[in-house]
């Protein structure tokens, strides 16, 4: 593995990349900061800080709203903003592209105005049993309130999805699909090209979940074919309260507004309201202007860096951390997919996790513990949480090693 790290890291410069991301460079109770907790947020080079400080700096104004010199950069780089976002995910339109707080607020656009348009009762909702929180929770309320059916994809014990069920499950009641490309617990990259093409064949839309993968895995929306994307900024190296609805042009036109406010019309009486146009029906009030633009600061990094290099290398990364972590006594991996990306689940022996998380916090290891925000997951493997490690390609394989020699060491303090 030493072999293959030396090829990849001459491919991508590792050591020069983390000077770009100035919290990488400090020392956490006296130990370097090993950031392993990608999956709950990324850090941010710093391009991103700069391009956010820049805007308040130089032309902090409001957005399609004034004729002055200021709100016209401001507008513009917003717009830019927008350009980058689609051209990333390779949008046929920019105007497919609605900023929003994060993937949760995109969910909830899309549970909240597709079940006031399109959902009643005896309809169906499928998701997956291992979506987070933010992809359950929405699709519960719009069952709740139009009397529909929330229905779940199984997975099997290595955390992967029972498609022959899903295929079996898609009958006339079902409206639509919502699934993560990635899970956020297990790191499973779910067959989600499988599942387009088997709804599509009954005309049923998909929303897919791609906070974790957007970051990881290069994503083209014209050929996946998905109706709705959803994806956080703060996950792809861009501010927090930054995120992403794509939905193509035929469903953002079909579903009636979200939120009600300034932006999102074209004329308001008091007798009747006519809605803006595409993107901005979507984006009721002053949008986070100073997010977006990081947003887009922060995509044109990856650009710049190279998506297929930074996949190359956190595949590489991956793979040393699970041969290395199956070395350790008494590990169990809480899912074990064959195709994977970014997130390690596991347990130690019987050490509760956040035993584990706070013994590697001392040795300067940042990891994630707990449920995940995956409690119906959680339940169905009868466990009260994981410790979960989560790559960016930032991290490096000397980062692996010390995670391995950090859980032996907590391990032999706890058992
Ligand atoms: N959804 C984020 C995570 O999985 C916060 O950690």
């Amino acid at each position: 593995m030493e072999h293959i790290a030396n090829i990849v890291t001459a491919d991508l410069d590792v050591a020069r990349i983390r000077k770009d991301f100035p919290i990488l460079q400090q020392q956490v109770h006296g130990k370097p900061l090993v950031y392993l907790d990608n999956g709950a947020t990324t850090q941010k080079p710093q391009v991103v800080i700069d391009t956010e400080s820049r805007y308040y700096e130089e032309y902090n104004s409001n957005v399609h709203r004034g004729v002055h010199r200021l709100s016209q950069v401001a507008t513009d780089a917003y717009e830019k903003a927008r350009h980058i976002v689609a051209g990333y995910i390779n949008a046929a339109h920019s105007h497919e592209v609605i900023f929003t707080k994060g993937t949760t607020d995109a969910i909830n656009l899309v549970a909240n105005t597709f079940s006031r348009r399109f959902l009643k009762a005896g309809d169906s909702v499928i998701i997956s049993a291992m979506e987070h929180h933010s992809n359950i929770v929405p699709w519960q309320i719009a069952c709740e309130e139009s009397g529909a059916t929330l229905k779940v994809i199984p997975i099997n014990e290595k955390g992967e999805l029972r498609m022959d069920t899903f295929e079996a499950m898609l009958d006339d009641t079902v409206k639509i699909v919502a699934v993560t490309y990635v899970s956020n617990t297990m790191g499973t990259i779910n067959p989600v090209q499988d599942i387009i093409t088997l709804a599509h064949a009954r005309n049923i839309p998909v929303l897919l979940d791609a906070a974790q993968a957007v970051q990881h895995i290069s994503i083209d929306v014209q050929a996946l074919k998905p109706d709705f994307l959803a994806f956080s900024g703060h996950k792809i190296y861009g501010p927090t309260g930054t995120g992403v609805l794509y939905g193509t042009t035929e469903w953002l036109n079909k579903l009636p507004p979200y939120q009600g406010g300034g932006d999102m019309i074209k004329t308001v009486t008091f007798a009747k309201t006519i809605y803006n146009e595409l993107p901005y029906k979507f984006e009721a009030g002053t949008p986070h202007i100073a997010g977006a633009i990081g947003l887009g600061a922060a995509i044109q990094y990856l650009q710049q860096t190279g998506i297929e290099k930074i996949q190359q290398w956190e595949e590489q990364l991956l793979a040393y951390a699970l041969e290395q972590l199956r070395g350790i006594d008494g590990i169990r991996f809480i899912g074990d997919a064959a195709h994977r990306s970014g997130a390690i689940s596991f347990l130690v022996h019987n050490i509760h996790p956040f035993d584990m998380g706070e013994l590697l916090d001392q040795q300067g290891i940042a990891v994630r513990t707990g449920h995940h925000c995956t409690e119906p997951l959680m339940d169905l493997f009868q466990i009260p949480g994981t410790v979960r490690a989560s790559l960016s390609f930032y991290n490096t394989t000397e980062e692996i090693d010390k995670l391995v020699a950090g859980i032996r060491r907590a391990a032999s303090m706890l058992l």
